[in-house]
């Protein structure tokens, strides 16, 4: 009865966790049925039920979610109002054999086309088990045998990040939620993956970024003792400047070999905030129109950012907000609800995502391998 739809996503079916499903569950059938039982006495659609036909579960052939099948007619609208509502339940009840991906709208799919009563379903993409924390023992000897220069593991089970795919990247959380370490985790796998790789960092704070721009032998911009806020964004500017002009040159190149593929430059900015808090309005103005500037040519010229703030509201870009826009990957760390997430995924609801206690751990947005946004709890890596 699936469509093949589902089919030909068969290998985007990701193993995040160690509880496969048939463990607990003997088969789809047990699985369908719990959901089914659940969503009967949760969901309160005007007293319509599973049992008087009002609606079906079907789990999707290759396992790559479940899909809610209304039986027409029913009393109860098809909209986006009752499409959350099931996530939330089902994202709660399915923890931890299966973890939901939340979507920002309602996902139709066609189900049954010869039939008008069955000819639609919801569809609630998830994947297998929980997210789990990479734990590592020995980084130098770690990031050696599974970096690569396009792929970064970022959680157990071969959760990773695909750097053809990531252009910008932004990561925010509350002080101490982790930010620096993770930074510091991508900074070091980035500077093995590939030898051509590009790294400039800023670290307004002088610390985790600056010392290990230390360690590195990588360019690190940081303020010099005694100098005064302004005079280091101006520093800054110019670097992004020299960069923007990089971004030309590439341009121009492209003009004339447009299959270029250019070595990777990073800029990595530690605490946006801080930078630009208590610099002049015109240093902060040349700021914000440098990196919008890097922002959007960034992806043909394969210039990216990296950017870590407690907040990415507006003032952290020193007003301009484009920046945003080009960000494809966003890391939340800390306490994750609406108010947090407002900035960098303002579309999202992030009531039912189930996201784990501790430190280093939070939500990720990013393209998959096969071209998916995926939105699911992230913990980071400890070494
Ligand atoms: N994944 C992790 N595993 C274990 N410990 C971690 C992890 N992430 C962070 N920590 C611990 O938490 C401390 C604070 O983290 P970090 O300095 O990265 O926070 P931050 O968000 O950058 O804070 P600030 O905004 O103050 O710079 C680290 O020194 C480290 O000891
Ligand atoms: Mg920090």
């Amino acid at each position: 009865m699936t469509t093949n739809m589902f089919n030909t996503h068969a290998q985007s079916s990701k193993t995040l966790g160690r509880n496969p499903t048939p463990k607990v569950f003997n088969d789809t059938n047990e699985l369908t049925t719990f959901i089914q039982r659940n969503l009967n006495n949760a969901l309160d659609v005007n007293g319509e039920t599973s049992y008087t036909n009002s609606f079906m579960i079907r789990i999707t052939g290759n396992d790559l979610g479940f899909l809610f099948v209304p039986n027409l007619p029913v009393s109860y609208p098809l909209d986006s109002q009752l499409y959350m509502k099931i996530y939330a339940i089902c994202s709660g009840i399915l923890y931890p054999y299966k973890t939901l991906l939340p979507q920002t709208n309602a996902y139709f799919t066609p189900y049954d086309n010869d039939n008008p009563n069955l000819a639609r379903a919801f569809f609630f993409p998830w994947v297998d088990g929980i997210p789990e924390r990479l734990v590592i023992d020995n980084l130098d000897q770690f990031i050696r045998s599974q970096v690569t220069n396009t792929t970064i593991p970022i959680m157990a089970n071969n959760i990773s990040l695909n750097m053809n795919k990531v252009v910008h990247i932004a990561i925010s959380g509350s002080s101490g939620s982790g930010k620096s370490q993770f930074t510091e985790y991508l900074i070091r796998c980035l500077h093995h993956s590939d030898k051509a790789i590009k790294l400039v960092l800023v670290d307004p704070k002088l610390s985790k970024i600056y010392k290990l721009g230390k360690e590195l032998g990588i360019d690190v911009l940081s303020p010099k003792f005694g100098s005064n806020l302004n005079s280091f964004i101006t520093e800054v500017n110019e670097l992004l400047g020299k960069v923007i002009n990089k971004i030309y040159e590439r341009q121009q190149t492209l003009l004339t070999k447009p299959n270029t593929i250019f070595p990777k430059i990073y800029i990595v900015i530690d605490e946006l905030l801080a930078l630009v808090q208590g610099s002049s309005k015109q240093a902060r103005e040349t700021f914000a129109q440098l990196l919008g500037t890097i922002a959007l040519l960034g992806r043909e010229t394969n210039c990216s950012l990296i950017l870590i703030s407690q907040r990415f509201d507006a003032a952290a870009f020193g007003g301009n907000t484009a920046v945003r826009e080009q960000i494809n990957c966003a890391c939340i760390l800390g306490e994750i609800n609406a108010n947090t997430t407002q900035f960098l995924l303002p579309h999202t609801n992030v009531d039912s995502i189930v996201v784990p206690a501790g430190i280093g751990t939070g939500i990720i947005k990013f393209t998959d391998d096969n071209h998916n946004n995926r939105i699911i709890p992230l913990l980071t890596p400890t070494y």
